[in-house]
């Protein structure tokens, strides 16, 4: 239990290191890196190099330690942070870490101001968020190892790949020792490491399940990025490097952003190559729930699985709307509205800024927020529903 007086100064204290936020961020990460560089093994560098990762963990202790007297309360939030850690390996032993590197960070930013009665207030706090962290990501570890699952990374063989179009390229991966696969949610992902030619750390990035479970083989889909973002040196050598017969290691499916089950009509509603996880959740559905499908992409060349979608609406009798920003602009209220009935359930994949606006339009539509689903591609930048 941490006392009044540490909880008080925590409080007090969460909105200064907010303030210095960026400071403080990249000097933990850049100790931390200079002091344990095995742990480039785990984070996403295109992420760093851009600042993202940096925001989001940082502000993640704030918004935890402002709720430093109710943590159940965050519980919820975290899972789904847990969820990713899980799929990357993150063990107890990184928490002490993070927690020193980034205690050290808040000293060497905050000077004179960082008196030892806040840095041993923030010791103590950070101790108890990780621990709330470990014990939720040591249940997922328990949860991922039944049923035929496994705990961290395993080998898979690219047993096939099959171009689904200019840029996406499906891979279907079976486990080397010939196990059979444990049941997952659709909308769910699987984290991706390889070791890309030429580096010497391993790169890890999480792909969603592309394809409903079935016991034999996973099939992921990936965008190979080509406009110079650094997240594309993982696709594109997945798209150059790995070729069918190639292992790579993966964890067992992990995510929260899965398809409901309940009789509310669904609408689906992605971007790009945010189709992913919604195309897995329409697959699964069965003849009797309203659906309709709109899917934004950039152009013909660049959408992906509309045939399988149009196929699948057919059976279930649903609504298929495509759009074209290249020629056709951006999705608007009036493209949605038809599919917005009493209990829709609005579900939302796709880049950052076109989930900002399909989100707003849903609201503006009246769906109720219990009724949004999203996943954003990339890392959460901070903790804002807490
Ligand atoms: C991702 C928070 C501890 C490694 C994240 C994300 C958040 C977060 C908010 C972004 C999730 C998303 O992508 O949606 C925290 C908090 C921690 C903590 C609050 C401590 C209480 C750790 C530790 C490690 C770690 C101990 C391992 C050394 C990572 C990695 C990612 C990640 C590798 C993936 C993102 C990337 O590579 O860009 N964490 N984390 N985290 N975290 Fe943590």
């Amino acid at each position: 239990m941490l006392s009044q007086k540490t909880i008080d100064i925590i409080k007090s204290t969460v909105p200064v290191l907010e303030q210095h936020g960026v400071t403080i961020t990249k000097t933990f990460y850049k100790n931390m890196f200079e002091k344990h560089p095995e742990l480039l093994n785990y984070f996403n560098r295109a992420n760093q190099a851009r600042g993202r990762q940096q925001t989001a963990l940082a502000n993640t202790v704030y918004a935890a330690a402002a709720h430093i007297d109710n943590l159940q309360a965050i519980v919820p939030a975290v899972m789904q942070i847990a969820h990713k850690h899980r799929g990357l390996g993150i063990l107890p032993e990184h928490y002490p870490i993070v927690g020193e590197n980034l205690l050290g960070a808040i000293k060497e930013v905050l000077g004179d101001a960082a008196t030892d009665d806040i840095i041993n207030a923030w010791a103590e706090a950070y101790g108890v968020i990780a621990d709330v962290f470990i014990s939720v990501e040591e249940d997922l570890y328990k949860e991922a190892e039944k049923d035929g699952g496994w705990r961290l990374f395993k080998p898979f063989k690219v047993a096939r790949k099959v171009k689904e179009n200019d840029l996406v390229t499906s891979f279907y991966l079976v486990p080397e020792d010939g196990s059979k696969l444990p049941e997952f949610n659709p909308g769910q992902y699987i984290t991706v490491r390889v070791t890309v030619t030429g580096d010497e750390y391993t790169s890890n990035r999480h792909y969603t399940l592309s394809q409903p479970s079935n016991n034999n083989e996973f099939r992921i889909s990936v965008k190979r990025e080509i406009d110079c973002d650094p997240n594309g040196v993982v696709s594109n050598y997945l798209h150059t490097d790995v070729n069918e017969g190639d292992l790579i290691d993966v964890s067992a499916p992990a995510g929260l952003f899965t398809l409901e089950e309940n009789s509310n009509p669904v609408l689906f509603v992605s971007g790009g190559i945010g189709v992913t996880p919604l195309n897995t959740m329409l697959q699964t559905m069965e003849f009797g729930r309203q659906v309709a499908f709109v899917q934004a992409a950039r152009n013909e060349k660049a959408v992906a699985f509309k045939e399988q979608i149009q196929k699948k609406l057919e059976q279930l009798n649903g609504s298929y709307f495509v759009k074209y920003s290249d020629t056709e602009g951006y999705i608007t209220k009036e493209d949605l509205a038809p599919y917005i009935k009493e209990n829709t359930e609005v579900y939302i994949c796709g880049p950052a800024p076109f989930m900002e606006t399909v989100i707003s339009i849903a609201r503006d539509l009246g769906v109720p927020g219990d009724n949004i689903h999203f996943e954003f591609f990339g890392p959460a930048m901070s903790l804002e529903a807490l």
